[in-house]
C-alpha cells in the first residue's frame, strides 16, 4: 500500500527540452516483460555508416537500450553469415530485399508486395526480419517496429507497409541571405535556421542529423533546404559545398535534399543578361550548374521553383509559358534522375482591383495560369499545389487545379508551421483540416476523384506525385517553438505515408511517445487537439470568410479590415449590408465553375453550399439564414463566444495534468494555453466589434459591445500616461489605450472601485506587448501588489515579432481569486522600456468562473 503511494514520487523527474520529440525511447512501464520478447541480437546487413540500413541497426540498439533497458550489440553482414539466425533468443535482422538474398536468407514476399520505400516485417518465432524494398525502406521498417515498442507493444505478426505516394517532402523557407537578418526562417516560429548563418551554410550543422532522424522516423524522404523566395547564390560553388555537408548528414537517414532556385539566377549573378528559358546560353548555364551540383550531391532530389508570383521573376515576364519555365530545370535534372517541383502558387499581386471589378478573383489564378498546359510539362515535373486556392487559410475548399491536371503529376502543399493558424502560440492539430481536402471528391469526369488519389497518381495513372509540407523548424529546442506543434510534423509524415490514418489514433500515438503513458495526459491531449481547429476557426474567421488575420503584416492577430481594399485578393467584400465573395458562375467571379460539373453545381448553388464555405462562394446579407437556422451575423457572434469560451478550458484541463508528465514540457505548454485563452478573447472582441460596427446589427444575446465588468484604462486617473488611439480601432476596447508620455517615464493609472461589491474576483488586464522592449507593469489594490509582469513575450512566445500596438501584440493576463473591498483603489504602474510605452487597454473585474 505504502509503496504504491510512494512510487510516483520516486520516479526521476527529468526536465525534457523536447529536442528528441517523439523519439525519446523512454523506458516503457512493462519493459521487464517485453525485454524477453524481443530478439537478443541485431544484425544490420550493411556496415557502411552512410547506409540507412546501418542507421537502422544503430537506431534499434538505441531503442532497445532506452525503451527496454536491454543492451544489444549490432553486428554486421559477415557475422550474420557466420551465425545465421540461430541465436538463443532470436535475431533481429534488417536490410534490403537484395541484401537478404545476398545473405542467403529466404524472404517470403510476393513479387509486387513491396514498392519503393516500403518494408515487410517478418516475424517467425523469436526471429524478426525487417526487409526494405530499398535501404530507406529498411530504416522505415526499423522505426515502425520501434514505434510499437516505445508504445509498449512487441509486434507479434508479420506485416507489410508501403507508402501511398512516392514524394513525401518537407519544404524549408530558410533564408540564405535576407538583408542582414542572420539565418532567418520565413514564417518560422522556432528560432533561427539550422542550415544557414550569415549568408553561408553553418559550420555547426549538429541539428541536421537530429532533424533527419525525426523525418526518417515518419517516412519523409526529401527536404528542400531553402526558401522558395530563393537567393541566386544557391548555385554558387561555396554554397553547394556547404549543401554537400548537409546532404552527407541527411543521407544515412534516407533523406535526399533539394534546392529552391531563383528563376533569374543567370541574370542576378551577372553571368548573362537574360534568363529566357529558351535561350541556349541560359540552358547551358543551368545544365552546367546542375552537373556541378550533382558532382557534390549525387542524389539531389531536385529543384523547387516559385516563379512569376509575388514579385518573383519567372517566364511570364518574358512571354514564355510556365511549362517552358519548368521544363528548363526538368531537362537539366533529367540525366541525373532529379525532379522539378513547380509551384502552382502563381498570381498577380499588383493589379487586382476589388472596387472596379466584381469578377476579379485571385482564387481563379492557378487554374487560369495553368490552363492549356496540362501535358506540356516534361515527365519529371510535378506541380505543387497549395491545399486551397488562396493561401493556407483556416478553411478553404480543395484547389480546383487538382482536377485539371490529368496528364501531369501533382503534389499537395501543406503547412506544418502555423502561418495563418496561430503561429505555434495557439494550439493546432491539422489532421481534420488536411483530411477535409485530401478526402474531397472532385468528381472529375463524373467519377470518384479524391484529392489523395489524384496526388498519389492513382486517379490519372501518374508515376509521380505526393506531398510537400512547409516545415518551419528552427534551432529552438522544441524545433517548432512549441511541444504540441510537433504533433503536426509527426502527423504529416504519417498522413503522407497513409492518408487514411485516424486523426485520434495518430495524436494518441504521438502523445504516448512524447509525453508518456498517463491516460489522463493521452485523453486530454487528444481531446484538445481534435478541438483545436474548430475552436480556432470559431474565434477567427467563420463560414469560409478566411482567417481574418492581419494579412499585410505578421499574419497573426485579428484585422478583418486588412483583407479588403488592396490588390492581394484575399477579400471579404464586407460592406454595411452584406459580406462574402460572389464566386458563382453567372453573377460572380466564376470560380465555382472551375470545378468539374457536379462540384461546380454544388458550390454555385447557395442552397447546396455547405455553411462552412458559404462566404467563400456567396455574397449574402448579414441577415441571411444558414442551414443551422442562425443568421450569418449571429453565427459570427455565437461562434466567437463559443470558440473563446472553449479556449478558456484549455489551461484548466492542462492544469489537471501537472505531475503526470514531464514538468518542463508541462509548464512550457501551460504558458501557451494561458496566453491563448487571453488572446482568444482579443480575437473575439476585435472581430465581433468590427462586424457589429459595420452591420449595425446587435448581438441577440446582448454580449457584443457590452462589458459591464470592464474599466477602460483611458477613464482612469492618469499620471505620466496619455490616451492613444489604437489602429485598427477594433483591437482595443473603446478603440483607445493609454501609453506612457515618453519612453523614459513611469506611468500610473488608478481608479476607485466604488461600484465593486466587497468579494473575491478574477482580475484581467489587457495590455500590449510590442517586440521593441521589455516594459513592466505592476497591478495593486490598496497598495497590495496583485501581480507584476514583464512584456517579454518576444522571448517567451513564438509568433512573429510585431512592432505595433494592435491585436497582434494585445495580451490579456488574469489574476485569480483577488480579494477586493468596495471603494478600494486599483493602481497600475507601467515602466516603459526601449520604445515600448507600457500600453494598457482595460481592466476587468469579474466573478470567478465567468468569461466576461
Ligand atoms: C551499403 O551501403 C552503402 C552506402 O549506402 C552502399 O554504397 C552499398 O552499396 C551498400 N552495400 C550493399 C551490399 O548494399
Ligand atoms: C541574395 O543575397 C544578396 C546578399 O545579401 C542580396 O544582395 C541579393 O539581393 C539577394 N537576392 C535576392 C533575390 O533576394
Ligand atoms: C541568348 O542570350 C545571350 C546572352 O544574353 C545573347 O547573347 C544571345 O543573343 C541570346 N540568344 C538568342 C537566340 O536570343
Ligand atoms: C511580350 O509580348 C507583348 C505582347 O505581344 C509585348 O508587348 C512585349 O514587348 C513582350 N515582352 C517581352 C519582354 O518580350
Ligand atoms: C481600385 O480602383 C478604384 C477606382 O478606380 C481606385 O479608387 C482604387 O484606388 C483602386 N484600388 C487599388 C487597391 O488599387
Ligand atoms: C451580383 O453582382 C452584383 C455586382 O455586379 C452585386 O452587387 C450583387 O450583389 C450580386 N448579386 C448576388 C445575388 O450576389
Ligand atoms: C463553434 O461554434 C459553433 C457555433 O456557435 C458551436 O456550435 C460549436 O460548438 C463551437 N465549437 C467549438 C469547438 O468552439
Ligand atoms: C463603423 O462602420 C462605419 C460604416 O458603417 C464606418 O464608416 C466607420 O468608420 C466604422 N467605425 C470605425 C470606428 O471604424
Ligand atoms: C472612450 O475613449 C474616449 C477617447 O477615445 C474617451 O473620451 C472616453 O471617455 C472613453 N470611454 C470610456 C468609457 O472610457
Ligand atoms: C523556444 O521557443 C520558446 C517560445 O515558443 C521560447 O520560450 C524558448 O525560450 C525557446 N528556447 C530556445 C532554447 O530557443
Ligand atoms: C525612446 O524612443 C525613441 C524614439 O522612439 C528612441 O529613439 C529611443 O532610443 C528610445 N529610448 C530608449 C531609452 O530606448
Amino acid at each position: 500500500m505504502l509503496w504504491a503511494l510512494l512510487l510516483p514520487l520516486l520516479q526521476p523527474v527529468v526536465a525534457e527540452t523536447g529536442i528528441d520529440a517523439w523519439l525519446r525511447y523512454a523506458r516503457v512501464p512493462n519493459c521487464g516483460k517485453l525485454r524477453h520478447e524481443v530478439p537478443g541480437r541485431i544484425v544490420a546487413l550493411n556496415n557502411s555508416e552512410a547506409s540507412p540500413v546501418y542507421t537502422a541497426g544503430q537506431e534499434l540498439a538505441l531503442g532497445f537500450a532506452g525503451i527496454l533497458d536491454k543492451d544489444v550489440q549490432v553486428s554486421d553482414t559477415s557475422s550474420a553469415k557466420h551465425h545465421g539466425s540461430h541465436g538463443h533468443s532470436g535475431t533481429l535482422m534488417v536490410g534490403t530485399v537484395d541484401q537478404f538474398a545476398d545473405a542467403s536468407m529466404d524472404v517470403d514476399l510476393d513479387d509486387d508486395e513491396l514498392i519503393a520505400d516500403g518494408y515487410h516485417i517478418s516475424i517467425s518465432g523469436s526471429d524478426v526480419h525487417i526487409i526494405g524494398e530499398n535501404d530507406r525502406g529498411a530504416l522505415y521498417g526499423a522505426f515502425n517496429y520501434l514505434n510499437a515498442l516505445a508504445q509498449g507493444n512487441v509486434p507479434s505478426e508479420s506485416y507489410t507497409s508501403n507508402p501511398d505516394a512516392p514524394i513525401r517532402w518537407v519544404n524549408h523557407w530558410d533564408n540564405l541571405q535576407d538583408g542582414g537578418t542572420h539565418g532567418s526562417v520565413e514564417r518560422g516560429y522556432g528560432g533561427e535556421s539550422i542550415f544557414y548563418w550569415d549568408g553561408s551554410v553553418r559550420e555547426d550543422l549538429s541539428r541536421v542529423p537530429q532533424y533527419a532522424r525525426l523525418l526518417a522516423s515518419v517516412g519523409i524522404n526529401g527536404a528542400i533546404v531553402n526558401n522558395v523566395n530563393a537567393n541566386e547564390s544557391m548555385v554558387e560553388p561555396y554554397i553547394v559545398q556547404g549543401l554537400q555537408r548537409v546532404a552527407d548528414l541527411m543521407r544515412p537517414y534516407g533523406v535526399q535534399i533539394g534546392m529552391s532556385l531563383n528563376f533569374a539566377t543567370p541574370e542576378l549573378l551577372g553571368v548573362l543578361d537574360t534568363y529566357d528559358p529558351l535561350n541556349q546560353s541560359v540552358i547551358d548555364f543551368w545544365n552546367q550548374r546542375t552537373d556541378m551540383i550533382y558532382e557534390h550531391i549525387p542524389d539531389l532530389a531536385g529543384y523547387l521553383i516559385k516563379a512569376s508570383s509575388e514579385g518573383q521573376p519567372g517566364p511570364l515576364a518574358i512571354n514564355r509559358t510556365l511549362a517552358e519555365g519548368a521544363n528548363l530545370f526538368a531537362k537539366a535534372l533529367q540525366p541525373h534522375g532529379g525532379i522539378t517541383m513547380f509551384r502552382a502558387f502563381v498570381y498577380d499581386s499588383t493589379s487586382l482591383n476589388e472596387t472596379e471589378d466584381w469578377r476579379a478573383d485571385r482564387a481563379n489564378a492557378a487554374v487560369e495560369f495553368f490552363d492549356g498546359l496540362d501535358g506540356k510539362f516534361d515527365d519529371n515535373v510535378v506541380i505543387q499545389i497549395k491545399y486551397g486556392p488562396i493561401d493556407f487559410q483556416v478553411r478553404e475548399p480543395a484547389s480546383p487545379l487538382f482536377a485539371h491536371l490529368k496528364n501531369t503529376p501533382s503534389a499537395i502543399e501543406l503547412q506544418v508551421t502555423q502561418e495563418y493558424l496561430g503561429q505555434q502560440d495557439h494550439v493546432m492539430y491539422f489532421a481534420d483540416l488536411w483530411k477535409s481536402v485530401l478526402d474531397f471528391d472532385l468528381r472529375v469526369d463524373g467519377e470518384q476523384s479524391l484529392v489523395k488519389d489524384i496526388i498519389a497518381g492513382r486517379r490519372f495513372n501518374q508515376p509521380l506525385g505526393g506531398y510537400a509540407a512547409v516545415s518551419g523548424i528552427g534551432l529552438n529546442q522544441t524545433w517548432l517553438g512549441s511541444h504540441l506543434a510537433m504533433s503536426n510534423l509527426y502527423l504529416y509524415g504519417q498522413m503522407a505515408w497513409n492518408p487514411d490514418v485516424s486523426s485520434a489514433g495518430v495524436i494518441e500515438d504521438w502523445t504516448r511517445l512524447t509525453f508518456g503513458f498517463n491516460q489522463d495526459v493521452i485523453d486530454t491531449v487528444r481531446e484538445i487537439s481534435l478541438e483545436a481547429w474548430p475552436t480556432y476557426e470559431n474565434y477567427t474567421g467563420n463560414l469560409g470568410i478566411q482567417t481574418l488575420t492581419d494579412i499585410l503584416n505578421a499574419h497573426y492577430g485579428p484585422n478583418p479590415a486588412s483583407q479588403d481594399g488592396n490588390p492581394w485578393g484575399q477579400w471579404t467584400r464586407a460592406d454595411t449590408f452584406s459580406i462574402g465573395m460572389d464566386r458563382t458562375i453567372e453573377n460572380g467571379t466564376g470560380f465555382a465553375g472551375q470545378y468539374p460539373p457536379e462540384v461546380a453545381q454544388m458550390y454555385d448553388n447557395i442552397e447546396t453550399t455547405p455553411d462552412d464555405l458559404l462566404l467563400w462562394f456567396h455574397h449574402v446579407p448579414y441577415t441571411y439564414v444558414l442551414n443551422s437556422g442562425e443568421t450569418v451575423i449571429q453565427h459570427f457572434y455565437n461562434a466567437h463566444y463559443a470558440g473563446s469560451e472553449n479556449a478558456q478550458t484549455f489551461p484548466e484541463r492542462w492544469q489537471a495534468l501537472q505531475g503526470k508528465m514531464d514538468q518542463q514540457q508541462w509548464s512550457e505548454t501551460m504558458h501557451k494555453f494561458v496566453y491563448q485563452a487571453g488572446h482568444s478573447i482579443v480575437w473575439r472582441d476585435a472581430i465581433n466589434n468590427f462586424y457589429y460596427n459595420l452591420s449595425d446589427i446587435p448581438d441577440e444575446l446582448g454580449r457584443v459591445g457590452h462589458h459591464p465588468y470592464r474599466i477602460e484604462a483611458e477613464s482612469m486617473e492618469l499620471d505620466n500616461y496619455e490616451l492613444y488611439p489604437v489602429i485598427p480601432w477594433n483591437t482595443a476596447s473603446n478603440k483607445t489605450c493609454i501609453v506612457t508620455t515618453s519612453n523614459s517615464t513611469t506611468g500610473t493609472a488608478s481608479t476607485t472601485l466604488s461600484d465593486v461589491k466587497t468579494g473575491t474576483y478574477d482580475v484581467a488586464v489587457n495590455y500590449f506587448d510590442q517586440a521593441i522592449g521589455h516594459a513592466q507593469w505592476t497591478l495593486s489594490i490598496d497598495d497590495t501588489v496583485v501581480g507584476k509582469w514583464v512584456g517579454d513575450s518576444d522571448v517567451t512566445l513564438s509568433h512573429a515579432p510585431v512592432l505595433y500596438i494592435d491585436g497582434q501584440t494585445a495580451i490579456r493576463i488574469t489574476f485569480n481569486g483577488v480579494d477586493i473591498k468596495k471603494g478600494a483603489t486599483l493602481k497600475i504602474v507601467g515602466v516603459a522600456d526601449g520604445q515600448e510605452p507600457a500600453p494598457i487597454d482595460y481592466v476587468s473585474i469579474f466573478p470567478p468562473g465567468e468569461v466576461d
